[in-house]
């Protein structure tokens, strides 16, 4: 008996809130996948186990997808390609499934293809501290692999115990110490991937710190949300792992952004070439992570009370004696300028955690709330928060007060990258048309990006105009028509509808 069959064909979104409107329906060429098509073999197809691969780590997206698929091996991945290929069946890659996008679970029916599996450390190269693996390496693993040798993965984020290398790759994910490191795509050296069809392209063979010749085609790959083909494996150049690194939470004095900036720059002059990262929250953020995680803020209540903005500054050097001089100026710089209302630098292993997981674990206390309208956007420094007060005006001028929870900033302030998080009880759809499309087109008056780091996945496909132009786009499905003739990886997003 096929009962796939029958039901692959009802369109379910009984989770899909936030995109209601988007009204997709199924692309009626795709097959429908029938028990004839796979072997019980590293394979999921009950009920109870596919869920968590059908829905998004948000819980805002859930696909209804039949089969998931283990490959252990690049070969056995492209042979589960090519037979897709030639029986038109549409497939939806997923590493960690902590995108934040929609882009990491189906939409309809499509086949799950999960990197779980794929698992093996490869190689790492002493000399040239290039690290190889496979794409489902979880980042935290790695980062402890390469710790043995005394290397650092040039990326961390909240989700890094989940999250897969497969995964950071093809969201080209930005995290907490890329103001250090640099982004992915100077990083990541070389890409094995399996194309739609299921042929390998490998540049991972003999990965270089520089290779000019031709086109660089593994560039195309990283940030490409599983659109042009299937990361299998990755090379990355790992920096020497830091000996001294040092934290520091700062609460800021003023009720001005401008003051948070300063005190960016202040790190930049005073801590220069160590600073690994520098991250901001409101008091806000604070307040959800003391209320939904139970995590107390560290500072007295009396500066707590007055304080509306915290920085987290770490650094990262090889001299513990020379880093704490540095901080030791710095602290006297804030000072001086009347900057900070206090500072904490963590003493030990357990201050720096728990000090990280203050801004770490906001992404997770806010889904306590119920549901999180989550936005990542690039703006110029001396708008970022503006973007935070005019929502808040807009809820109130709009009487929304009593709808919403909160409504907070936070993010990666040494790259520009702002995230703004509104919560409510459940999906409101008065809450929703307030916010989109009025905060892309806000965003675009004041020349920033609708999508820093997590990507446009199923969410905001429709909004990528925002950011780039039509020519821009109109190149991208030429690309995706080259790589992915089928259009079989990954359908209904990223790209707006063809
Ligand atoms: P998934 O969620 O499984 O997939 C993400 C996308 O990549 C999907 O479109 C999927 O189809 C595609 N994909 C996955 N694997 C492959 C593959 N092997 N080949 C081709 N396509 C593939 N992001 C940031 O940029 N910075 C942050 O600081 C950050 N912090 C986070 C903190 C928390 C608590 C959470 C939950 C998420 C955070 N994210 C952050 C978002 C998310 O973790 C990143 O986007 C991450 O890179 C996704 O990796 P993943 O393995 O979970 O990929
Ligand atoms: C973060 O920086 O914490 C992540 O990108 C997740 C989020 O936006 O909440
Ligand atoms: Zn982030």
């Amino acid at each position: 008996m096929n009962i796939l069959k029958s039901r692959c064909k009802i369109r379910k979104f009984s989770f899909l809130i936030q995109t209601r409107n988007l009204a997709l329906k199924r692309f009626p060429n795709y097959s429908i996948l029938t028990d004839k098509d796979y072997r019980k073999n590293r394979c999921l197809d009950d009920v109870n186990s596919l869920d968590s691969y059908n829905e998004d780590w948000l819980k805002s997206c859930k696909g209804n997808s039949k089969l998931v698929l283990l490959p252990k091996t690049t070969l056995e991945l492209s042979e589960i390609l090519k037979y897709c290929y030639a029986k038109n069946l549409a497939i939806c890659p997923q590493g960690g499934n902590t995108g934040l996008v929609g882009g990491s679970v189906p939409v309809f029916d499509e086949i799950i293809i999960s990197t779980r599996l794929m698992n093996q450390i490869i190689k790492l190269d002493e000399e040239s501290s290039i690290l190889s693996c496979q794409s489902g390496c979880i980042l935290q693993n790695l980062d402890d692999y390469v710790s043995q040798r005394s290397l650092i993965m040039p990326l961390d984020l909240g989700a890094k115990g989940s999250c897969h290398i497969g995964g950071n790759v093809s969201t080209n994910a930005g995290g907490l110490r890329l103001l250090r490191y640099g982004s992915l795509k100077g990083n990541v050296l070389g890409l094995e991937v399996v194309l739609s069809n299921g042929e390998i392209l490998n540049s991972m063979n003999v990965p270089l710190r520089k290779d000019n010749t031709g086109f660089d085609t593994k560039q195309i790959f990283i940030g490409s949300e599983g659109q042009l083909g299937f990361i299998s494996g990755v090379s990355i150049l790992c920096p020497p792992r830091p000996r001294a690194a040092n934290l520091i939470l700062v609460a800021c004095n003023g009720k001005s952004f401008q003051n948070v900036i300063q005190i960016f720059k202040t790190a930049k002059l005073e801590l220069n070439e160590i600073l690994s990262a520098f991250e901001f929250m409101d008091r806000e953020s604070m307040r959800a992570v003391k209320e939904n995680s139970n995590l107390e803020n560290p500072f007295s209540i009396e500066v707590s009370e007055k304080c509306d903005f915290y920085c987290l500054v770490e650094t990262h050097s090889s001299d513990e004696e020379s880093a704490l001089r540095k901080i030791e100026n710095f602290y006297s710089k804030l000072s001086e300028k009347d900057l900070g209302l206090d500072c904490i630098v963590a003493e030990n292993k357990t201050q720096f955690s728990y000090i990280w997981s203050l801004r770490e674990r906001i992404a997770e206390s806010l889904t306590k709330d119920g549901h999180n309208y989550k936005y990542d956007i690039s703006l110029p420094l001396n708008k970022m928060y503006d973007l935070v007060i005019d929502i808040r005006k807009r809820f109130s001028e709009n009487d929304a007060k009593n709808y919403f929870r909160r409504c907070i900033g936070y993010g990666h302030l040494g790259d520009s990258n702002l995230h703004l998080n509104v919560t409510s009880e459940k999906y409101d759809e008065k809450i929703f048309k307030l916010l989109e499309p009025f905060l892309y087109e806000w965003t675009m008056k004041n020349n920033g990006s609708i999508s820093a780091e997590h990507g446009l996945g199923l969410k905001k496909k429709n909004y990528i105009y925002y950011s780039k132009t039509k020519e821009n786009v109109e190149y991208m499905r030429k690309l995706k028509k080259l790589f992915d003739p089928k259009l079989l990886l990954n359908p209904y997003k990223t790209l707006p509808d063809f």
